[in-house]
């Protein structure tokens, strides 16, 4: 009879929703992909962004209730200075507590947007810090206690890009700290300009989340029979599905974030031609990457480049390299997704009337130019004229002080998030080894705050070369281990003396506590006061 209970009980939520879910059609024109306006901070560094409620229409004539950033769904495209301070002025609008984290950022614990000190509805905050690591396609999203995954899924989510337009010198290397992202060396002026760079016009970003909707247009929370999380058979794309984007130019660099709660990519050009990978979650690599296809779990991103044929192109999303998952169904896997068509302006009924290839990198000549020797298969992005040698990017320190951090069953090293409780103790002045060893057999993956680390194996293999650079968050496959060379910037401005967290970025895992908490030259005692003070203990 227990059993009987226990599964009206599970079915009670979806009683009492009574449409059903369903898959977004794709209409034949497909939908212009929208571009998030720039969010650029004043001459004093200022910015504001307002956390609230919105409404939507995936489904056609049908309203679904959304959050976003000043708008309906999603959130402006911020767009920071390495060395230039910022001042952050955010409201929540929402009648949900929040925050708002700079995910792959190194930021301050105060500035962090962690659980500990959350913006009540109706409330304004103000958060100052100087961003100061290389340029990146980072992005942000509420980090409340528990409740991440819920209003990630209802639109909270925008791309943060971070600059070095004017080539900032790195921070200077203080004494005896480790080698972090904060003493890295930016790209050179010149391979700024030379890649593209036009916000919106070839320099384009892509927001990628599945979702599951009921004919009601009710957004839905995780599969009740989904190991992983949240996995929707609807995919959009700037907020858009069926998204399409038209263009004049030969090149482009498309900047992928996954914001998908549970759902890996496997991204590829439907043509077969390559994608050139340029930055991975911290930057830009040391030099371009070209890849078949490049999968992403969510919370990572790259930075692509691509060249568009007339007849156009679409960017397609099959089989991610998920390792050896005992289920490979079952975490979504087998699933395929059109995320993104790219057409040419002009060429076809897509076209505007103003058709023009001059804004191609070799002007009309881009695909056939003076690089190609014959016609036949795709072109690499060098021939184009780009950069070969993007940034110097230092040699990780593979003995540091090692750490290790087994994921299994939603818990951390046997252990779910303590509010109370702190996990590790680091050192701004100490490199460390962390092993992320996932017992499960099925996906995790996992993320650090304020830190931009690196892969320095993943089970006794070298990473490939896309994922050698800076990185944030990693897939970890199951039974295997990864092992990465951490180091954590000071922030001597810092005096709230809360801790970080590191967890894994599958978002129902998150919210069900597997995390941990840790800090950067701050004692535990210090920490748990700090936590104390906030109400946590
Ligand atoms: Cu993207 Cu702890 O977060
Ligand atoms: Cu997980």
């Amino acid at each position: 009879a227990g059993g009987v209970l226990l599964s009206i009980a599970a079915l009670a939520p979806v009683l009492a929703s009574c449409s059903r879910e369903t898959e977004v059609p794709v209409t034949d024109a497909g939908a212009p992909l929208p571009i998030p306006p720039l969010l650029e901070p004043d001459a004093d560094g200022r910015f504001t962004l307002t956390a609230g409620r919105g409404t939507m229409e995936f489904i056609p004539g049908v309203t679904t209730d959304t959050w976003g950033y000043d708008g309906d769904y999603l959130g402006p495209t911020i767009r920071m200075q390495r060395g230039r301070p910022v001042e952050a002025v955010i409201t929540n609008d929402t009648d949900e507590e929040t925050t708002v984290h700079w995910h792959g950022m190194l930021v301050p614990a105060h500035a962090d947007g962690g659980p500990h000190d959350p913006i009540r509805p109706g409330e304004t905050r103000t958060v100052a810090f100087t961003p100061d690591q290389p340029a990146a396609t980072l992005w942000y999203h509420p980090h409340p206690h528990e409740a991440t995954a819920q209003q990630v899924r209802r639109g909270l989510t925008g791309m943060l890009i971070l600059d070095d337009a004017d080539a900032h010198p790195p921070g200077t290397v203080s004494g005896d700290s480790a080698p972090s992202a904060a003493e890295a060396p930016s790209p050179s002026a010149e391979v700024l300009a030379a890649l593209p760079h036009e916000y919106g016009v070839d320099d384009i970003p892509v927001v990628i989340q599945d979702m599951r909707i009921t004919e009601d247009g009710e957004l839905l929370g995780h599969n009740f029979t989904s190991e992983v999380g949240l996995l929707g058979r609807t995919v959009v794309t700037n907020g858009v599905v069926g998204a399409v984007h038209t263009t004049d130019r030969r090149v482009l660099r498309l900047r992928l974030l996954n914001g998908s709660q549970a759902r890996s990519y496997g991204l590829r050009l439907d043509t077969g031609a390559p994608l050139t990978v340029i930055g991975s979650d911290g930057g830009l690599l040391p030099e371009p990457v070209e890849v078949e296809s490049i999968s992403l779990s969510p919370a990572e991103r790259a930075e692509v480049l691509l060249e568009v044929p007339d007849e156009g192109v679409a960017l397609v999303s099959s089989e991610p390299d998920l390792g050896n998952v005992a289920d490979y169904e079952a975490v979504g896997g087998e699933d395929e997704f059109t995320i993104l068509h790219l057409e040419h302006a002009g060429s076809g009924e897509a076209g505007s009337a103003a058709s023009s290839d001059s804004g191609g990198l070799n002007g009309s000549g881009g695909l056939n130019g003076p690089g190609r020797a014959n016609g036949s298969g795709p072109s690499s992005i060098v021939d184009l004229g780009l950069p070969a040698q993007l940034v110097e990017i230092p040699e990780p320190v593979s003995d540091g002080r090692e750490r290790q951090m087994t994921l299994r069953g939603r818990q951390i090293n046997g252990r779910s998030m303590d509010m109370g409780r702190i996990d590790l103790v680091s050192s701004s002045h100490q490199p460390e080894v962390w092993q992320v060893s996932n017992l499960d057999s099925s996906p995790h993956n996992f993320h650090i705050h304020n830190a931009q680390f690196r892969i320095l194996d993943i089970s006794g293999e070298p990473p490939p070369p896309e994922m050698a650079g800076w990185k944030d968050t990693i897939y970890t496959p199951p039974q295997r281990d990864v092992r990465i060379a951490v180091a954590f910037p000071a922030h001597a401005d810092d005096h709230s003396q809360l801790p970080y967290m590191h967890h894994c970025h599958l978002m129902l895992h998150e919210d069900d506590g597997m995390m941990g908490h840790f800090t950067v030259d701050v004692s535990e005692q210090e920490a748990l006061d700090a936590l104390q003070r906030t109400g946590h203990e």
